[in-house]
């Protein structure tokens, strides 16, 4: 999934740039906002009138860093956003933070306090009834893009039948087509394809987990008094009705929490172009392994299991489940309690998503085998019954590593 860079110009120009404005800018520089913008992002235009509105706000000139998160050379996870914040931009506007995520550490960034609300929604055709996934008719199609959180809810509603796309765009063009009965997507893409296409849908808000995020700026140390500043924009454009004409209609204006800790904790969806571990919300163990594993599958079907890895998935996964192209599937930061896998998050991810070349193409009795596999690799014990379909669909038992 390479995707073409669509950087307005080299770095190396823009690190001229800067060196003229510290060389000619003087002492005298009028106050600045520098944001950094993801040109790719369905929110693009909203934050570049965000910005401007919060630059008139301080008294500020704007200065606007465009970048692409599609172009995958250049974002590289939470390590990226870090550059962006120390050297483009103090300000990183429109990242997801999930509502509902169990945390994931920024690094060393920071978030500003959420500005916006937004999320996944069911979208259906115009004429629909159907307000949420359990009032689809049976066996519905639904399309959802690859990796994105709405792959999980297939797991509680196995009578739908998803269609798996690489982006957003043809998520929504698959349903447009009348391929599928709904799509789950990103609710901005949805704002943009209808504009881009015309179309018309119905919209519902998704009620499940990890459909809810808040739009936030990231920062880093140095960058303390900017978000501040930031922030306190912010507030008063709320105050004024102005945020939310700024907003819509993308999103709904950020409501403005009592001060509560706001460090930088995230989960990122896929559509905000940087991978996400979906996760499900509760973790019953809360931490390292304490009773004994459940023996879930045969050991028969770990060695069939074995043999289809080597066969599907080891390409990318690795012949010892190191990861190489995909990530590792084995061992302790893979199964982690920060993680909160449980065996049925994992499955659906494979039953649906993997191989990634051609989702969903295997027999069921051969991705159980896969799953009996990686079960046993992350050291759970074989035992008298075989693993079923179903049972891995809707097993809850957390997937924590307990070593071979
Ligand atoms: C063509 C390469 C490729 C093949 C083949 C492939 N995968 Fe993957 N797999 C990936 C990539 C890339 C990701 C990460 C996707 C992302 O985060 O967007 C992934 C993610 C996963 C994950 C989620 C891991 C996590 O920590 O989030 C699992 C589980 C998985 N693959 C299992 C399998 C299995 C089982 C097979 C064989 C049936 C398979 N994969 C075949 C590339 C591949």
């Amino acid at each position: 999934m390479t995707m073409q860079s669509h950087r307005p110009f080299p770095r190396c120009a823009w690190a001229a740039a800067i060196a003229a404005v510290l060389l000619y800018g003087g002492a005298a520089a009028a106050r600045e906002l520098s944001v950094c913008i993801d040109s790719s992002s369905p929110t693009a235009a909203m934050d570049s009138h965000l910005a401007q509105a919060v630059a008139a706000h301080e008294g500020a000139t704007l200065r606007v860093h465009k970048y692409d998160s599609d172009d995958n050379d250049e974002v590289n996870g939470m390590a990226h956003f870090g550059k962006l914040a120390g050297h483009d931009c103090s300000l990183v506007l429109g990242f997801p933070l999930d509502t509902d995520a169990p945390p994931t550490a920024l690094g060393t960034l920071k978030a500003t306090r959420p500005y916006a609300h937004t999320g996944f929604v069911l979208v259906t055709p115009a004429n629909s009834k159907a307000a949420a996934l359990d009032q689809l008719p049976h066996d519905s199609k639904v399309a959802v893009t690859y990796m994105t959180p709405p792959n999980l809810y297939f797991a509680d509603h196995p009578d739908l039948q998803p269609n798996v796309e690489l982006h957003d765009p043809e998520t929504l063009a698959a349903l447009a087509a009348g391929k599928t009965n709904a799509a789950m997507v990103w609710y901005p893409a949805v704002v943009g394809y209808q504009a881009d296409h015309g179309a018309r849908f119905e919209v519902h808000p998704l009620q499940e987990r990890h459909a809810r995020f808040d739009l936030v700026a990231l920062y880093d140390a140095g960058h303390a008094p900017a978000a501040a500043a930031f922030d306190e924009a912010i507030a008063s454009l709320h105050a004024s009705g102005e945020l939310a004409k700024l907003l819509s209609p993308y999103a709904e204006a950020g409501g403005q929490p009592e001060g509560g800790d706001r460090s930088a904790m995230a989960e990122r969806p896929r559509t905000a172009r940087v991978e996400a571990k979906p996760c499900a919300t509760k973790s019953p163990t809360g931490g390292a392994p304490s009773s004994a594993p459940p023996a879930l599958y045969t050991s028969e079907q770990a060695t069939a299991g074995k043999q289809k890895f080597l066969d599907d998935c080891s390409q990318c996964h690795g012949p010892n489940l190191e990861g190489r192209a995909g990530p590792a599937l084995k061992g302790p930061n893979f199964a982690s309690a920060k993680a909160d896998f449980h065996v049925r998050d994992i499955f659906t991810i494979v039953a649906h998503n993997m191989p990634a070349t051609q989702p969903g193409t295997l027999p069921h009795d051969e991705y159980v085998a896969i799953m009996a596999f990686l079960l046993q690799q992350n050291g759970y014990p074989a035992g008298p019954s075989p693993l079923t379909y179903d049972e891995a669909m809707k097993s809850d038992v957390p997937l924590l590593y307990r070593g071979e």
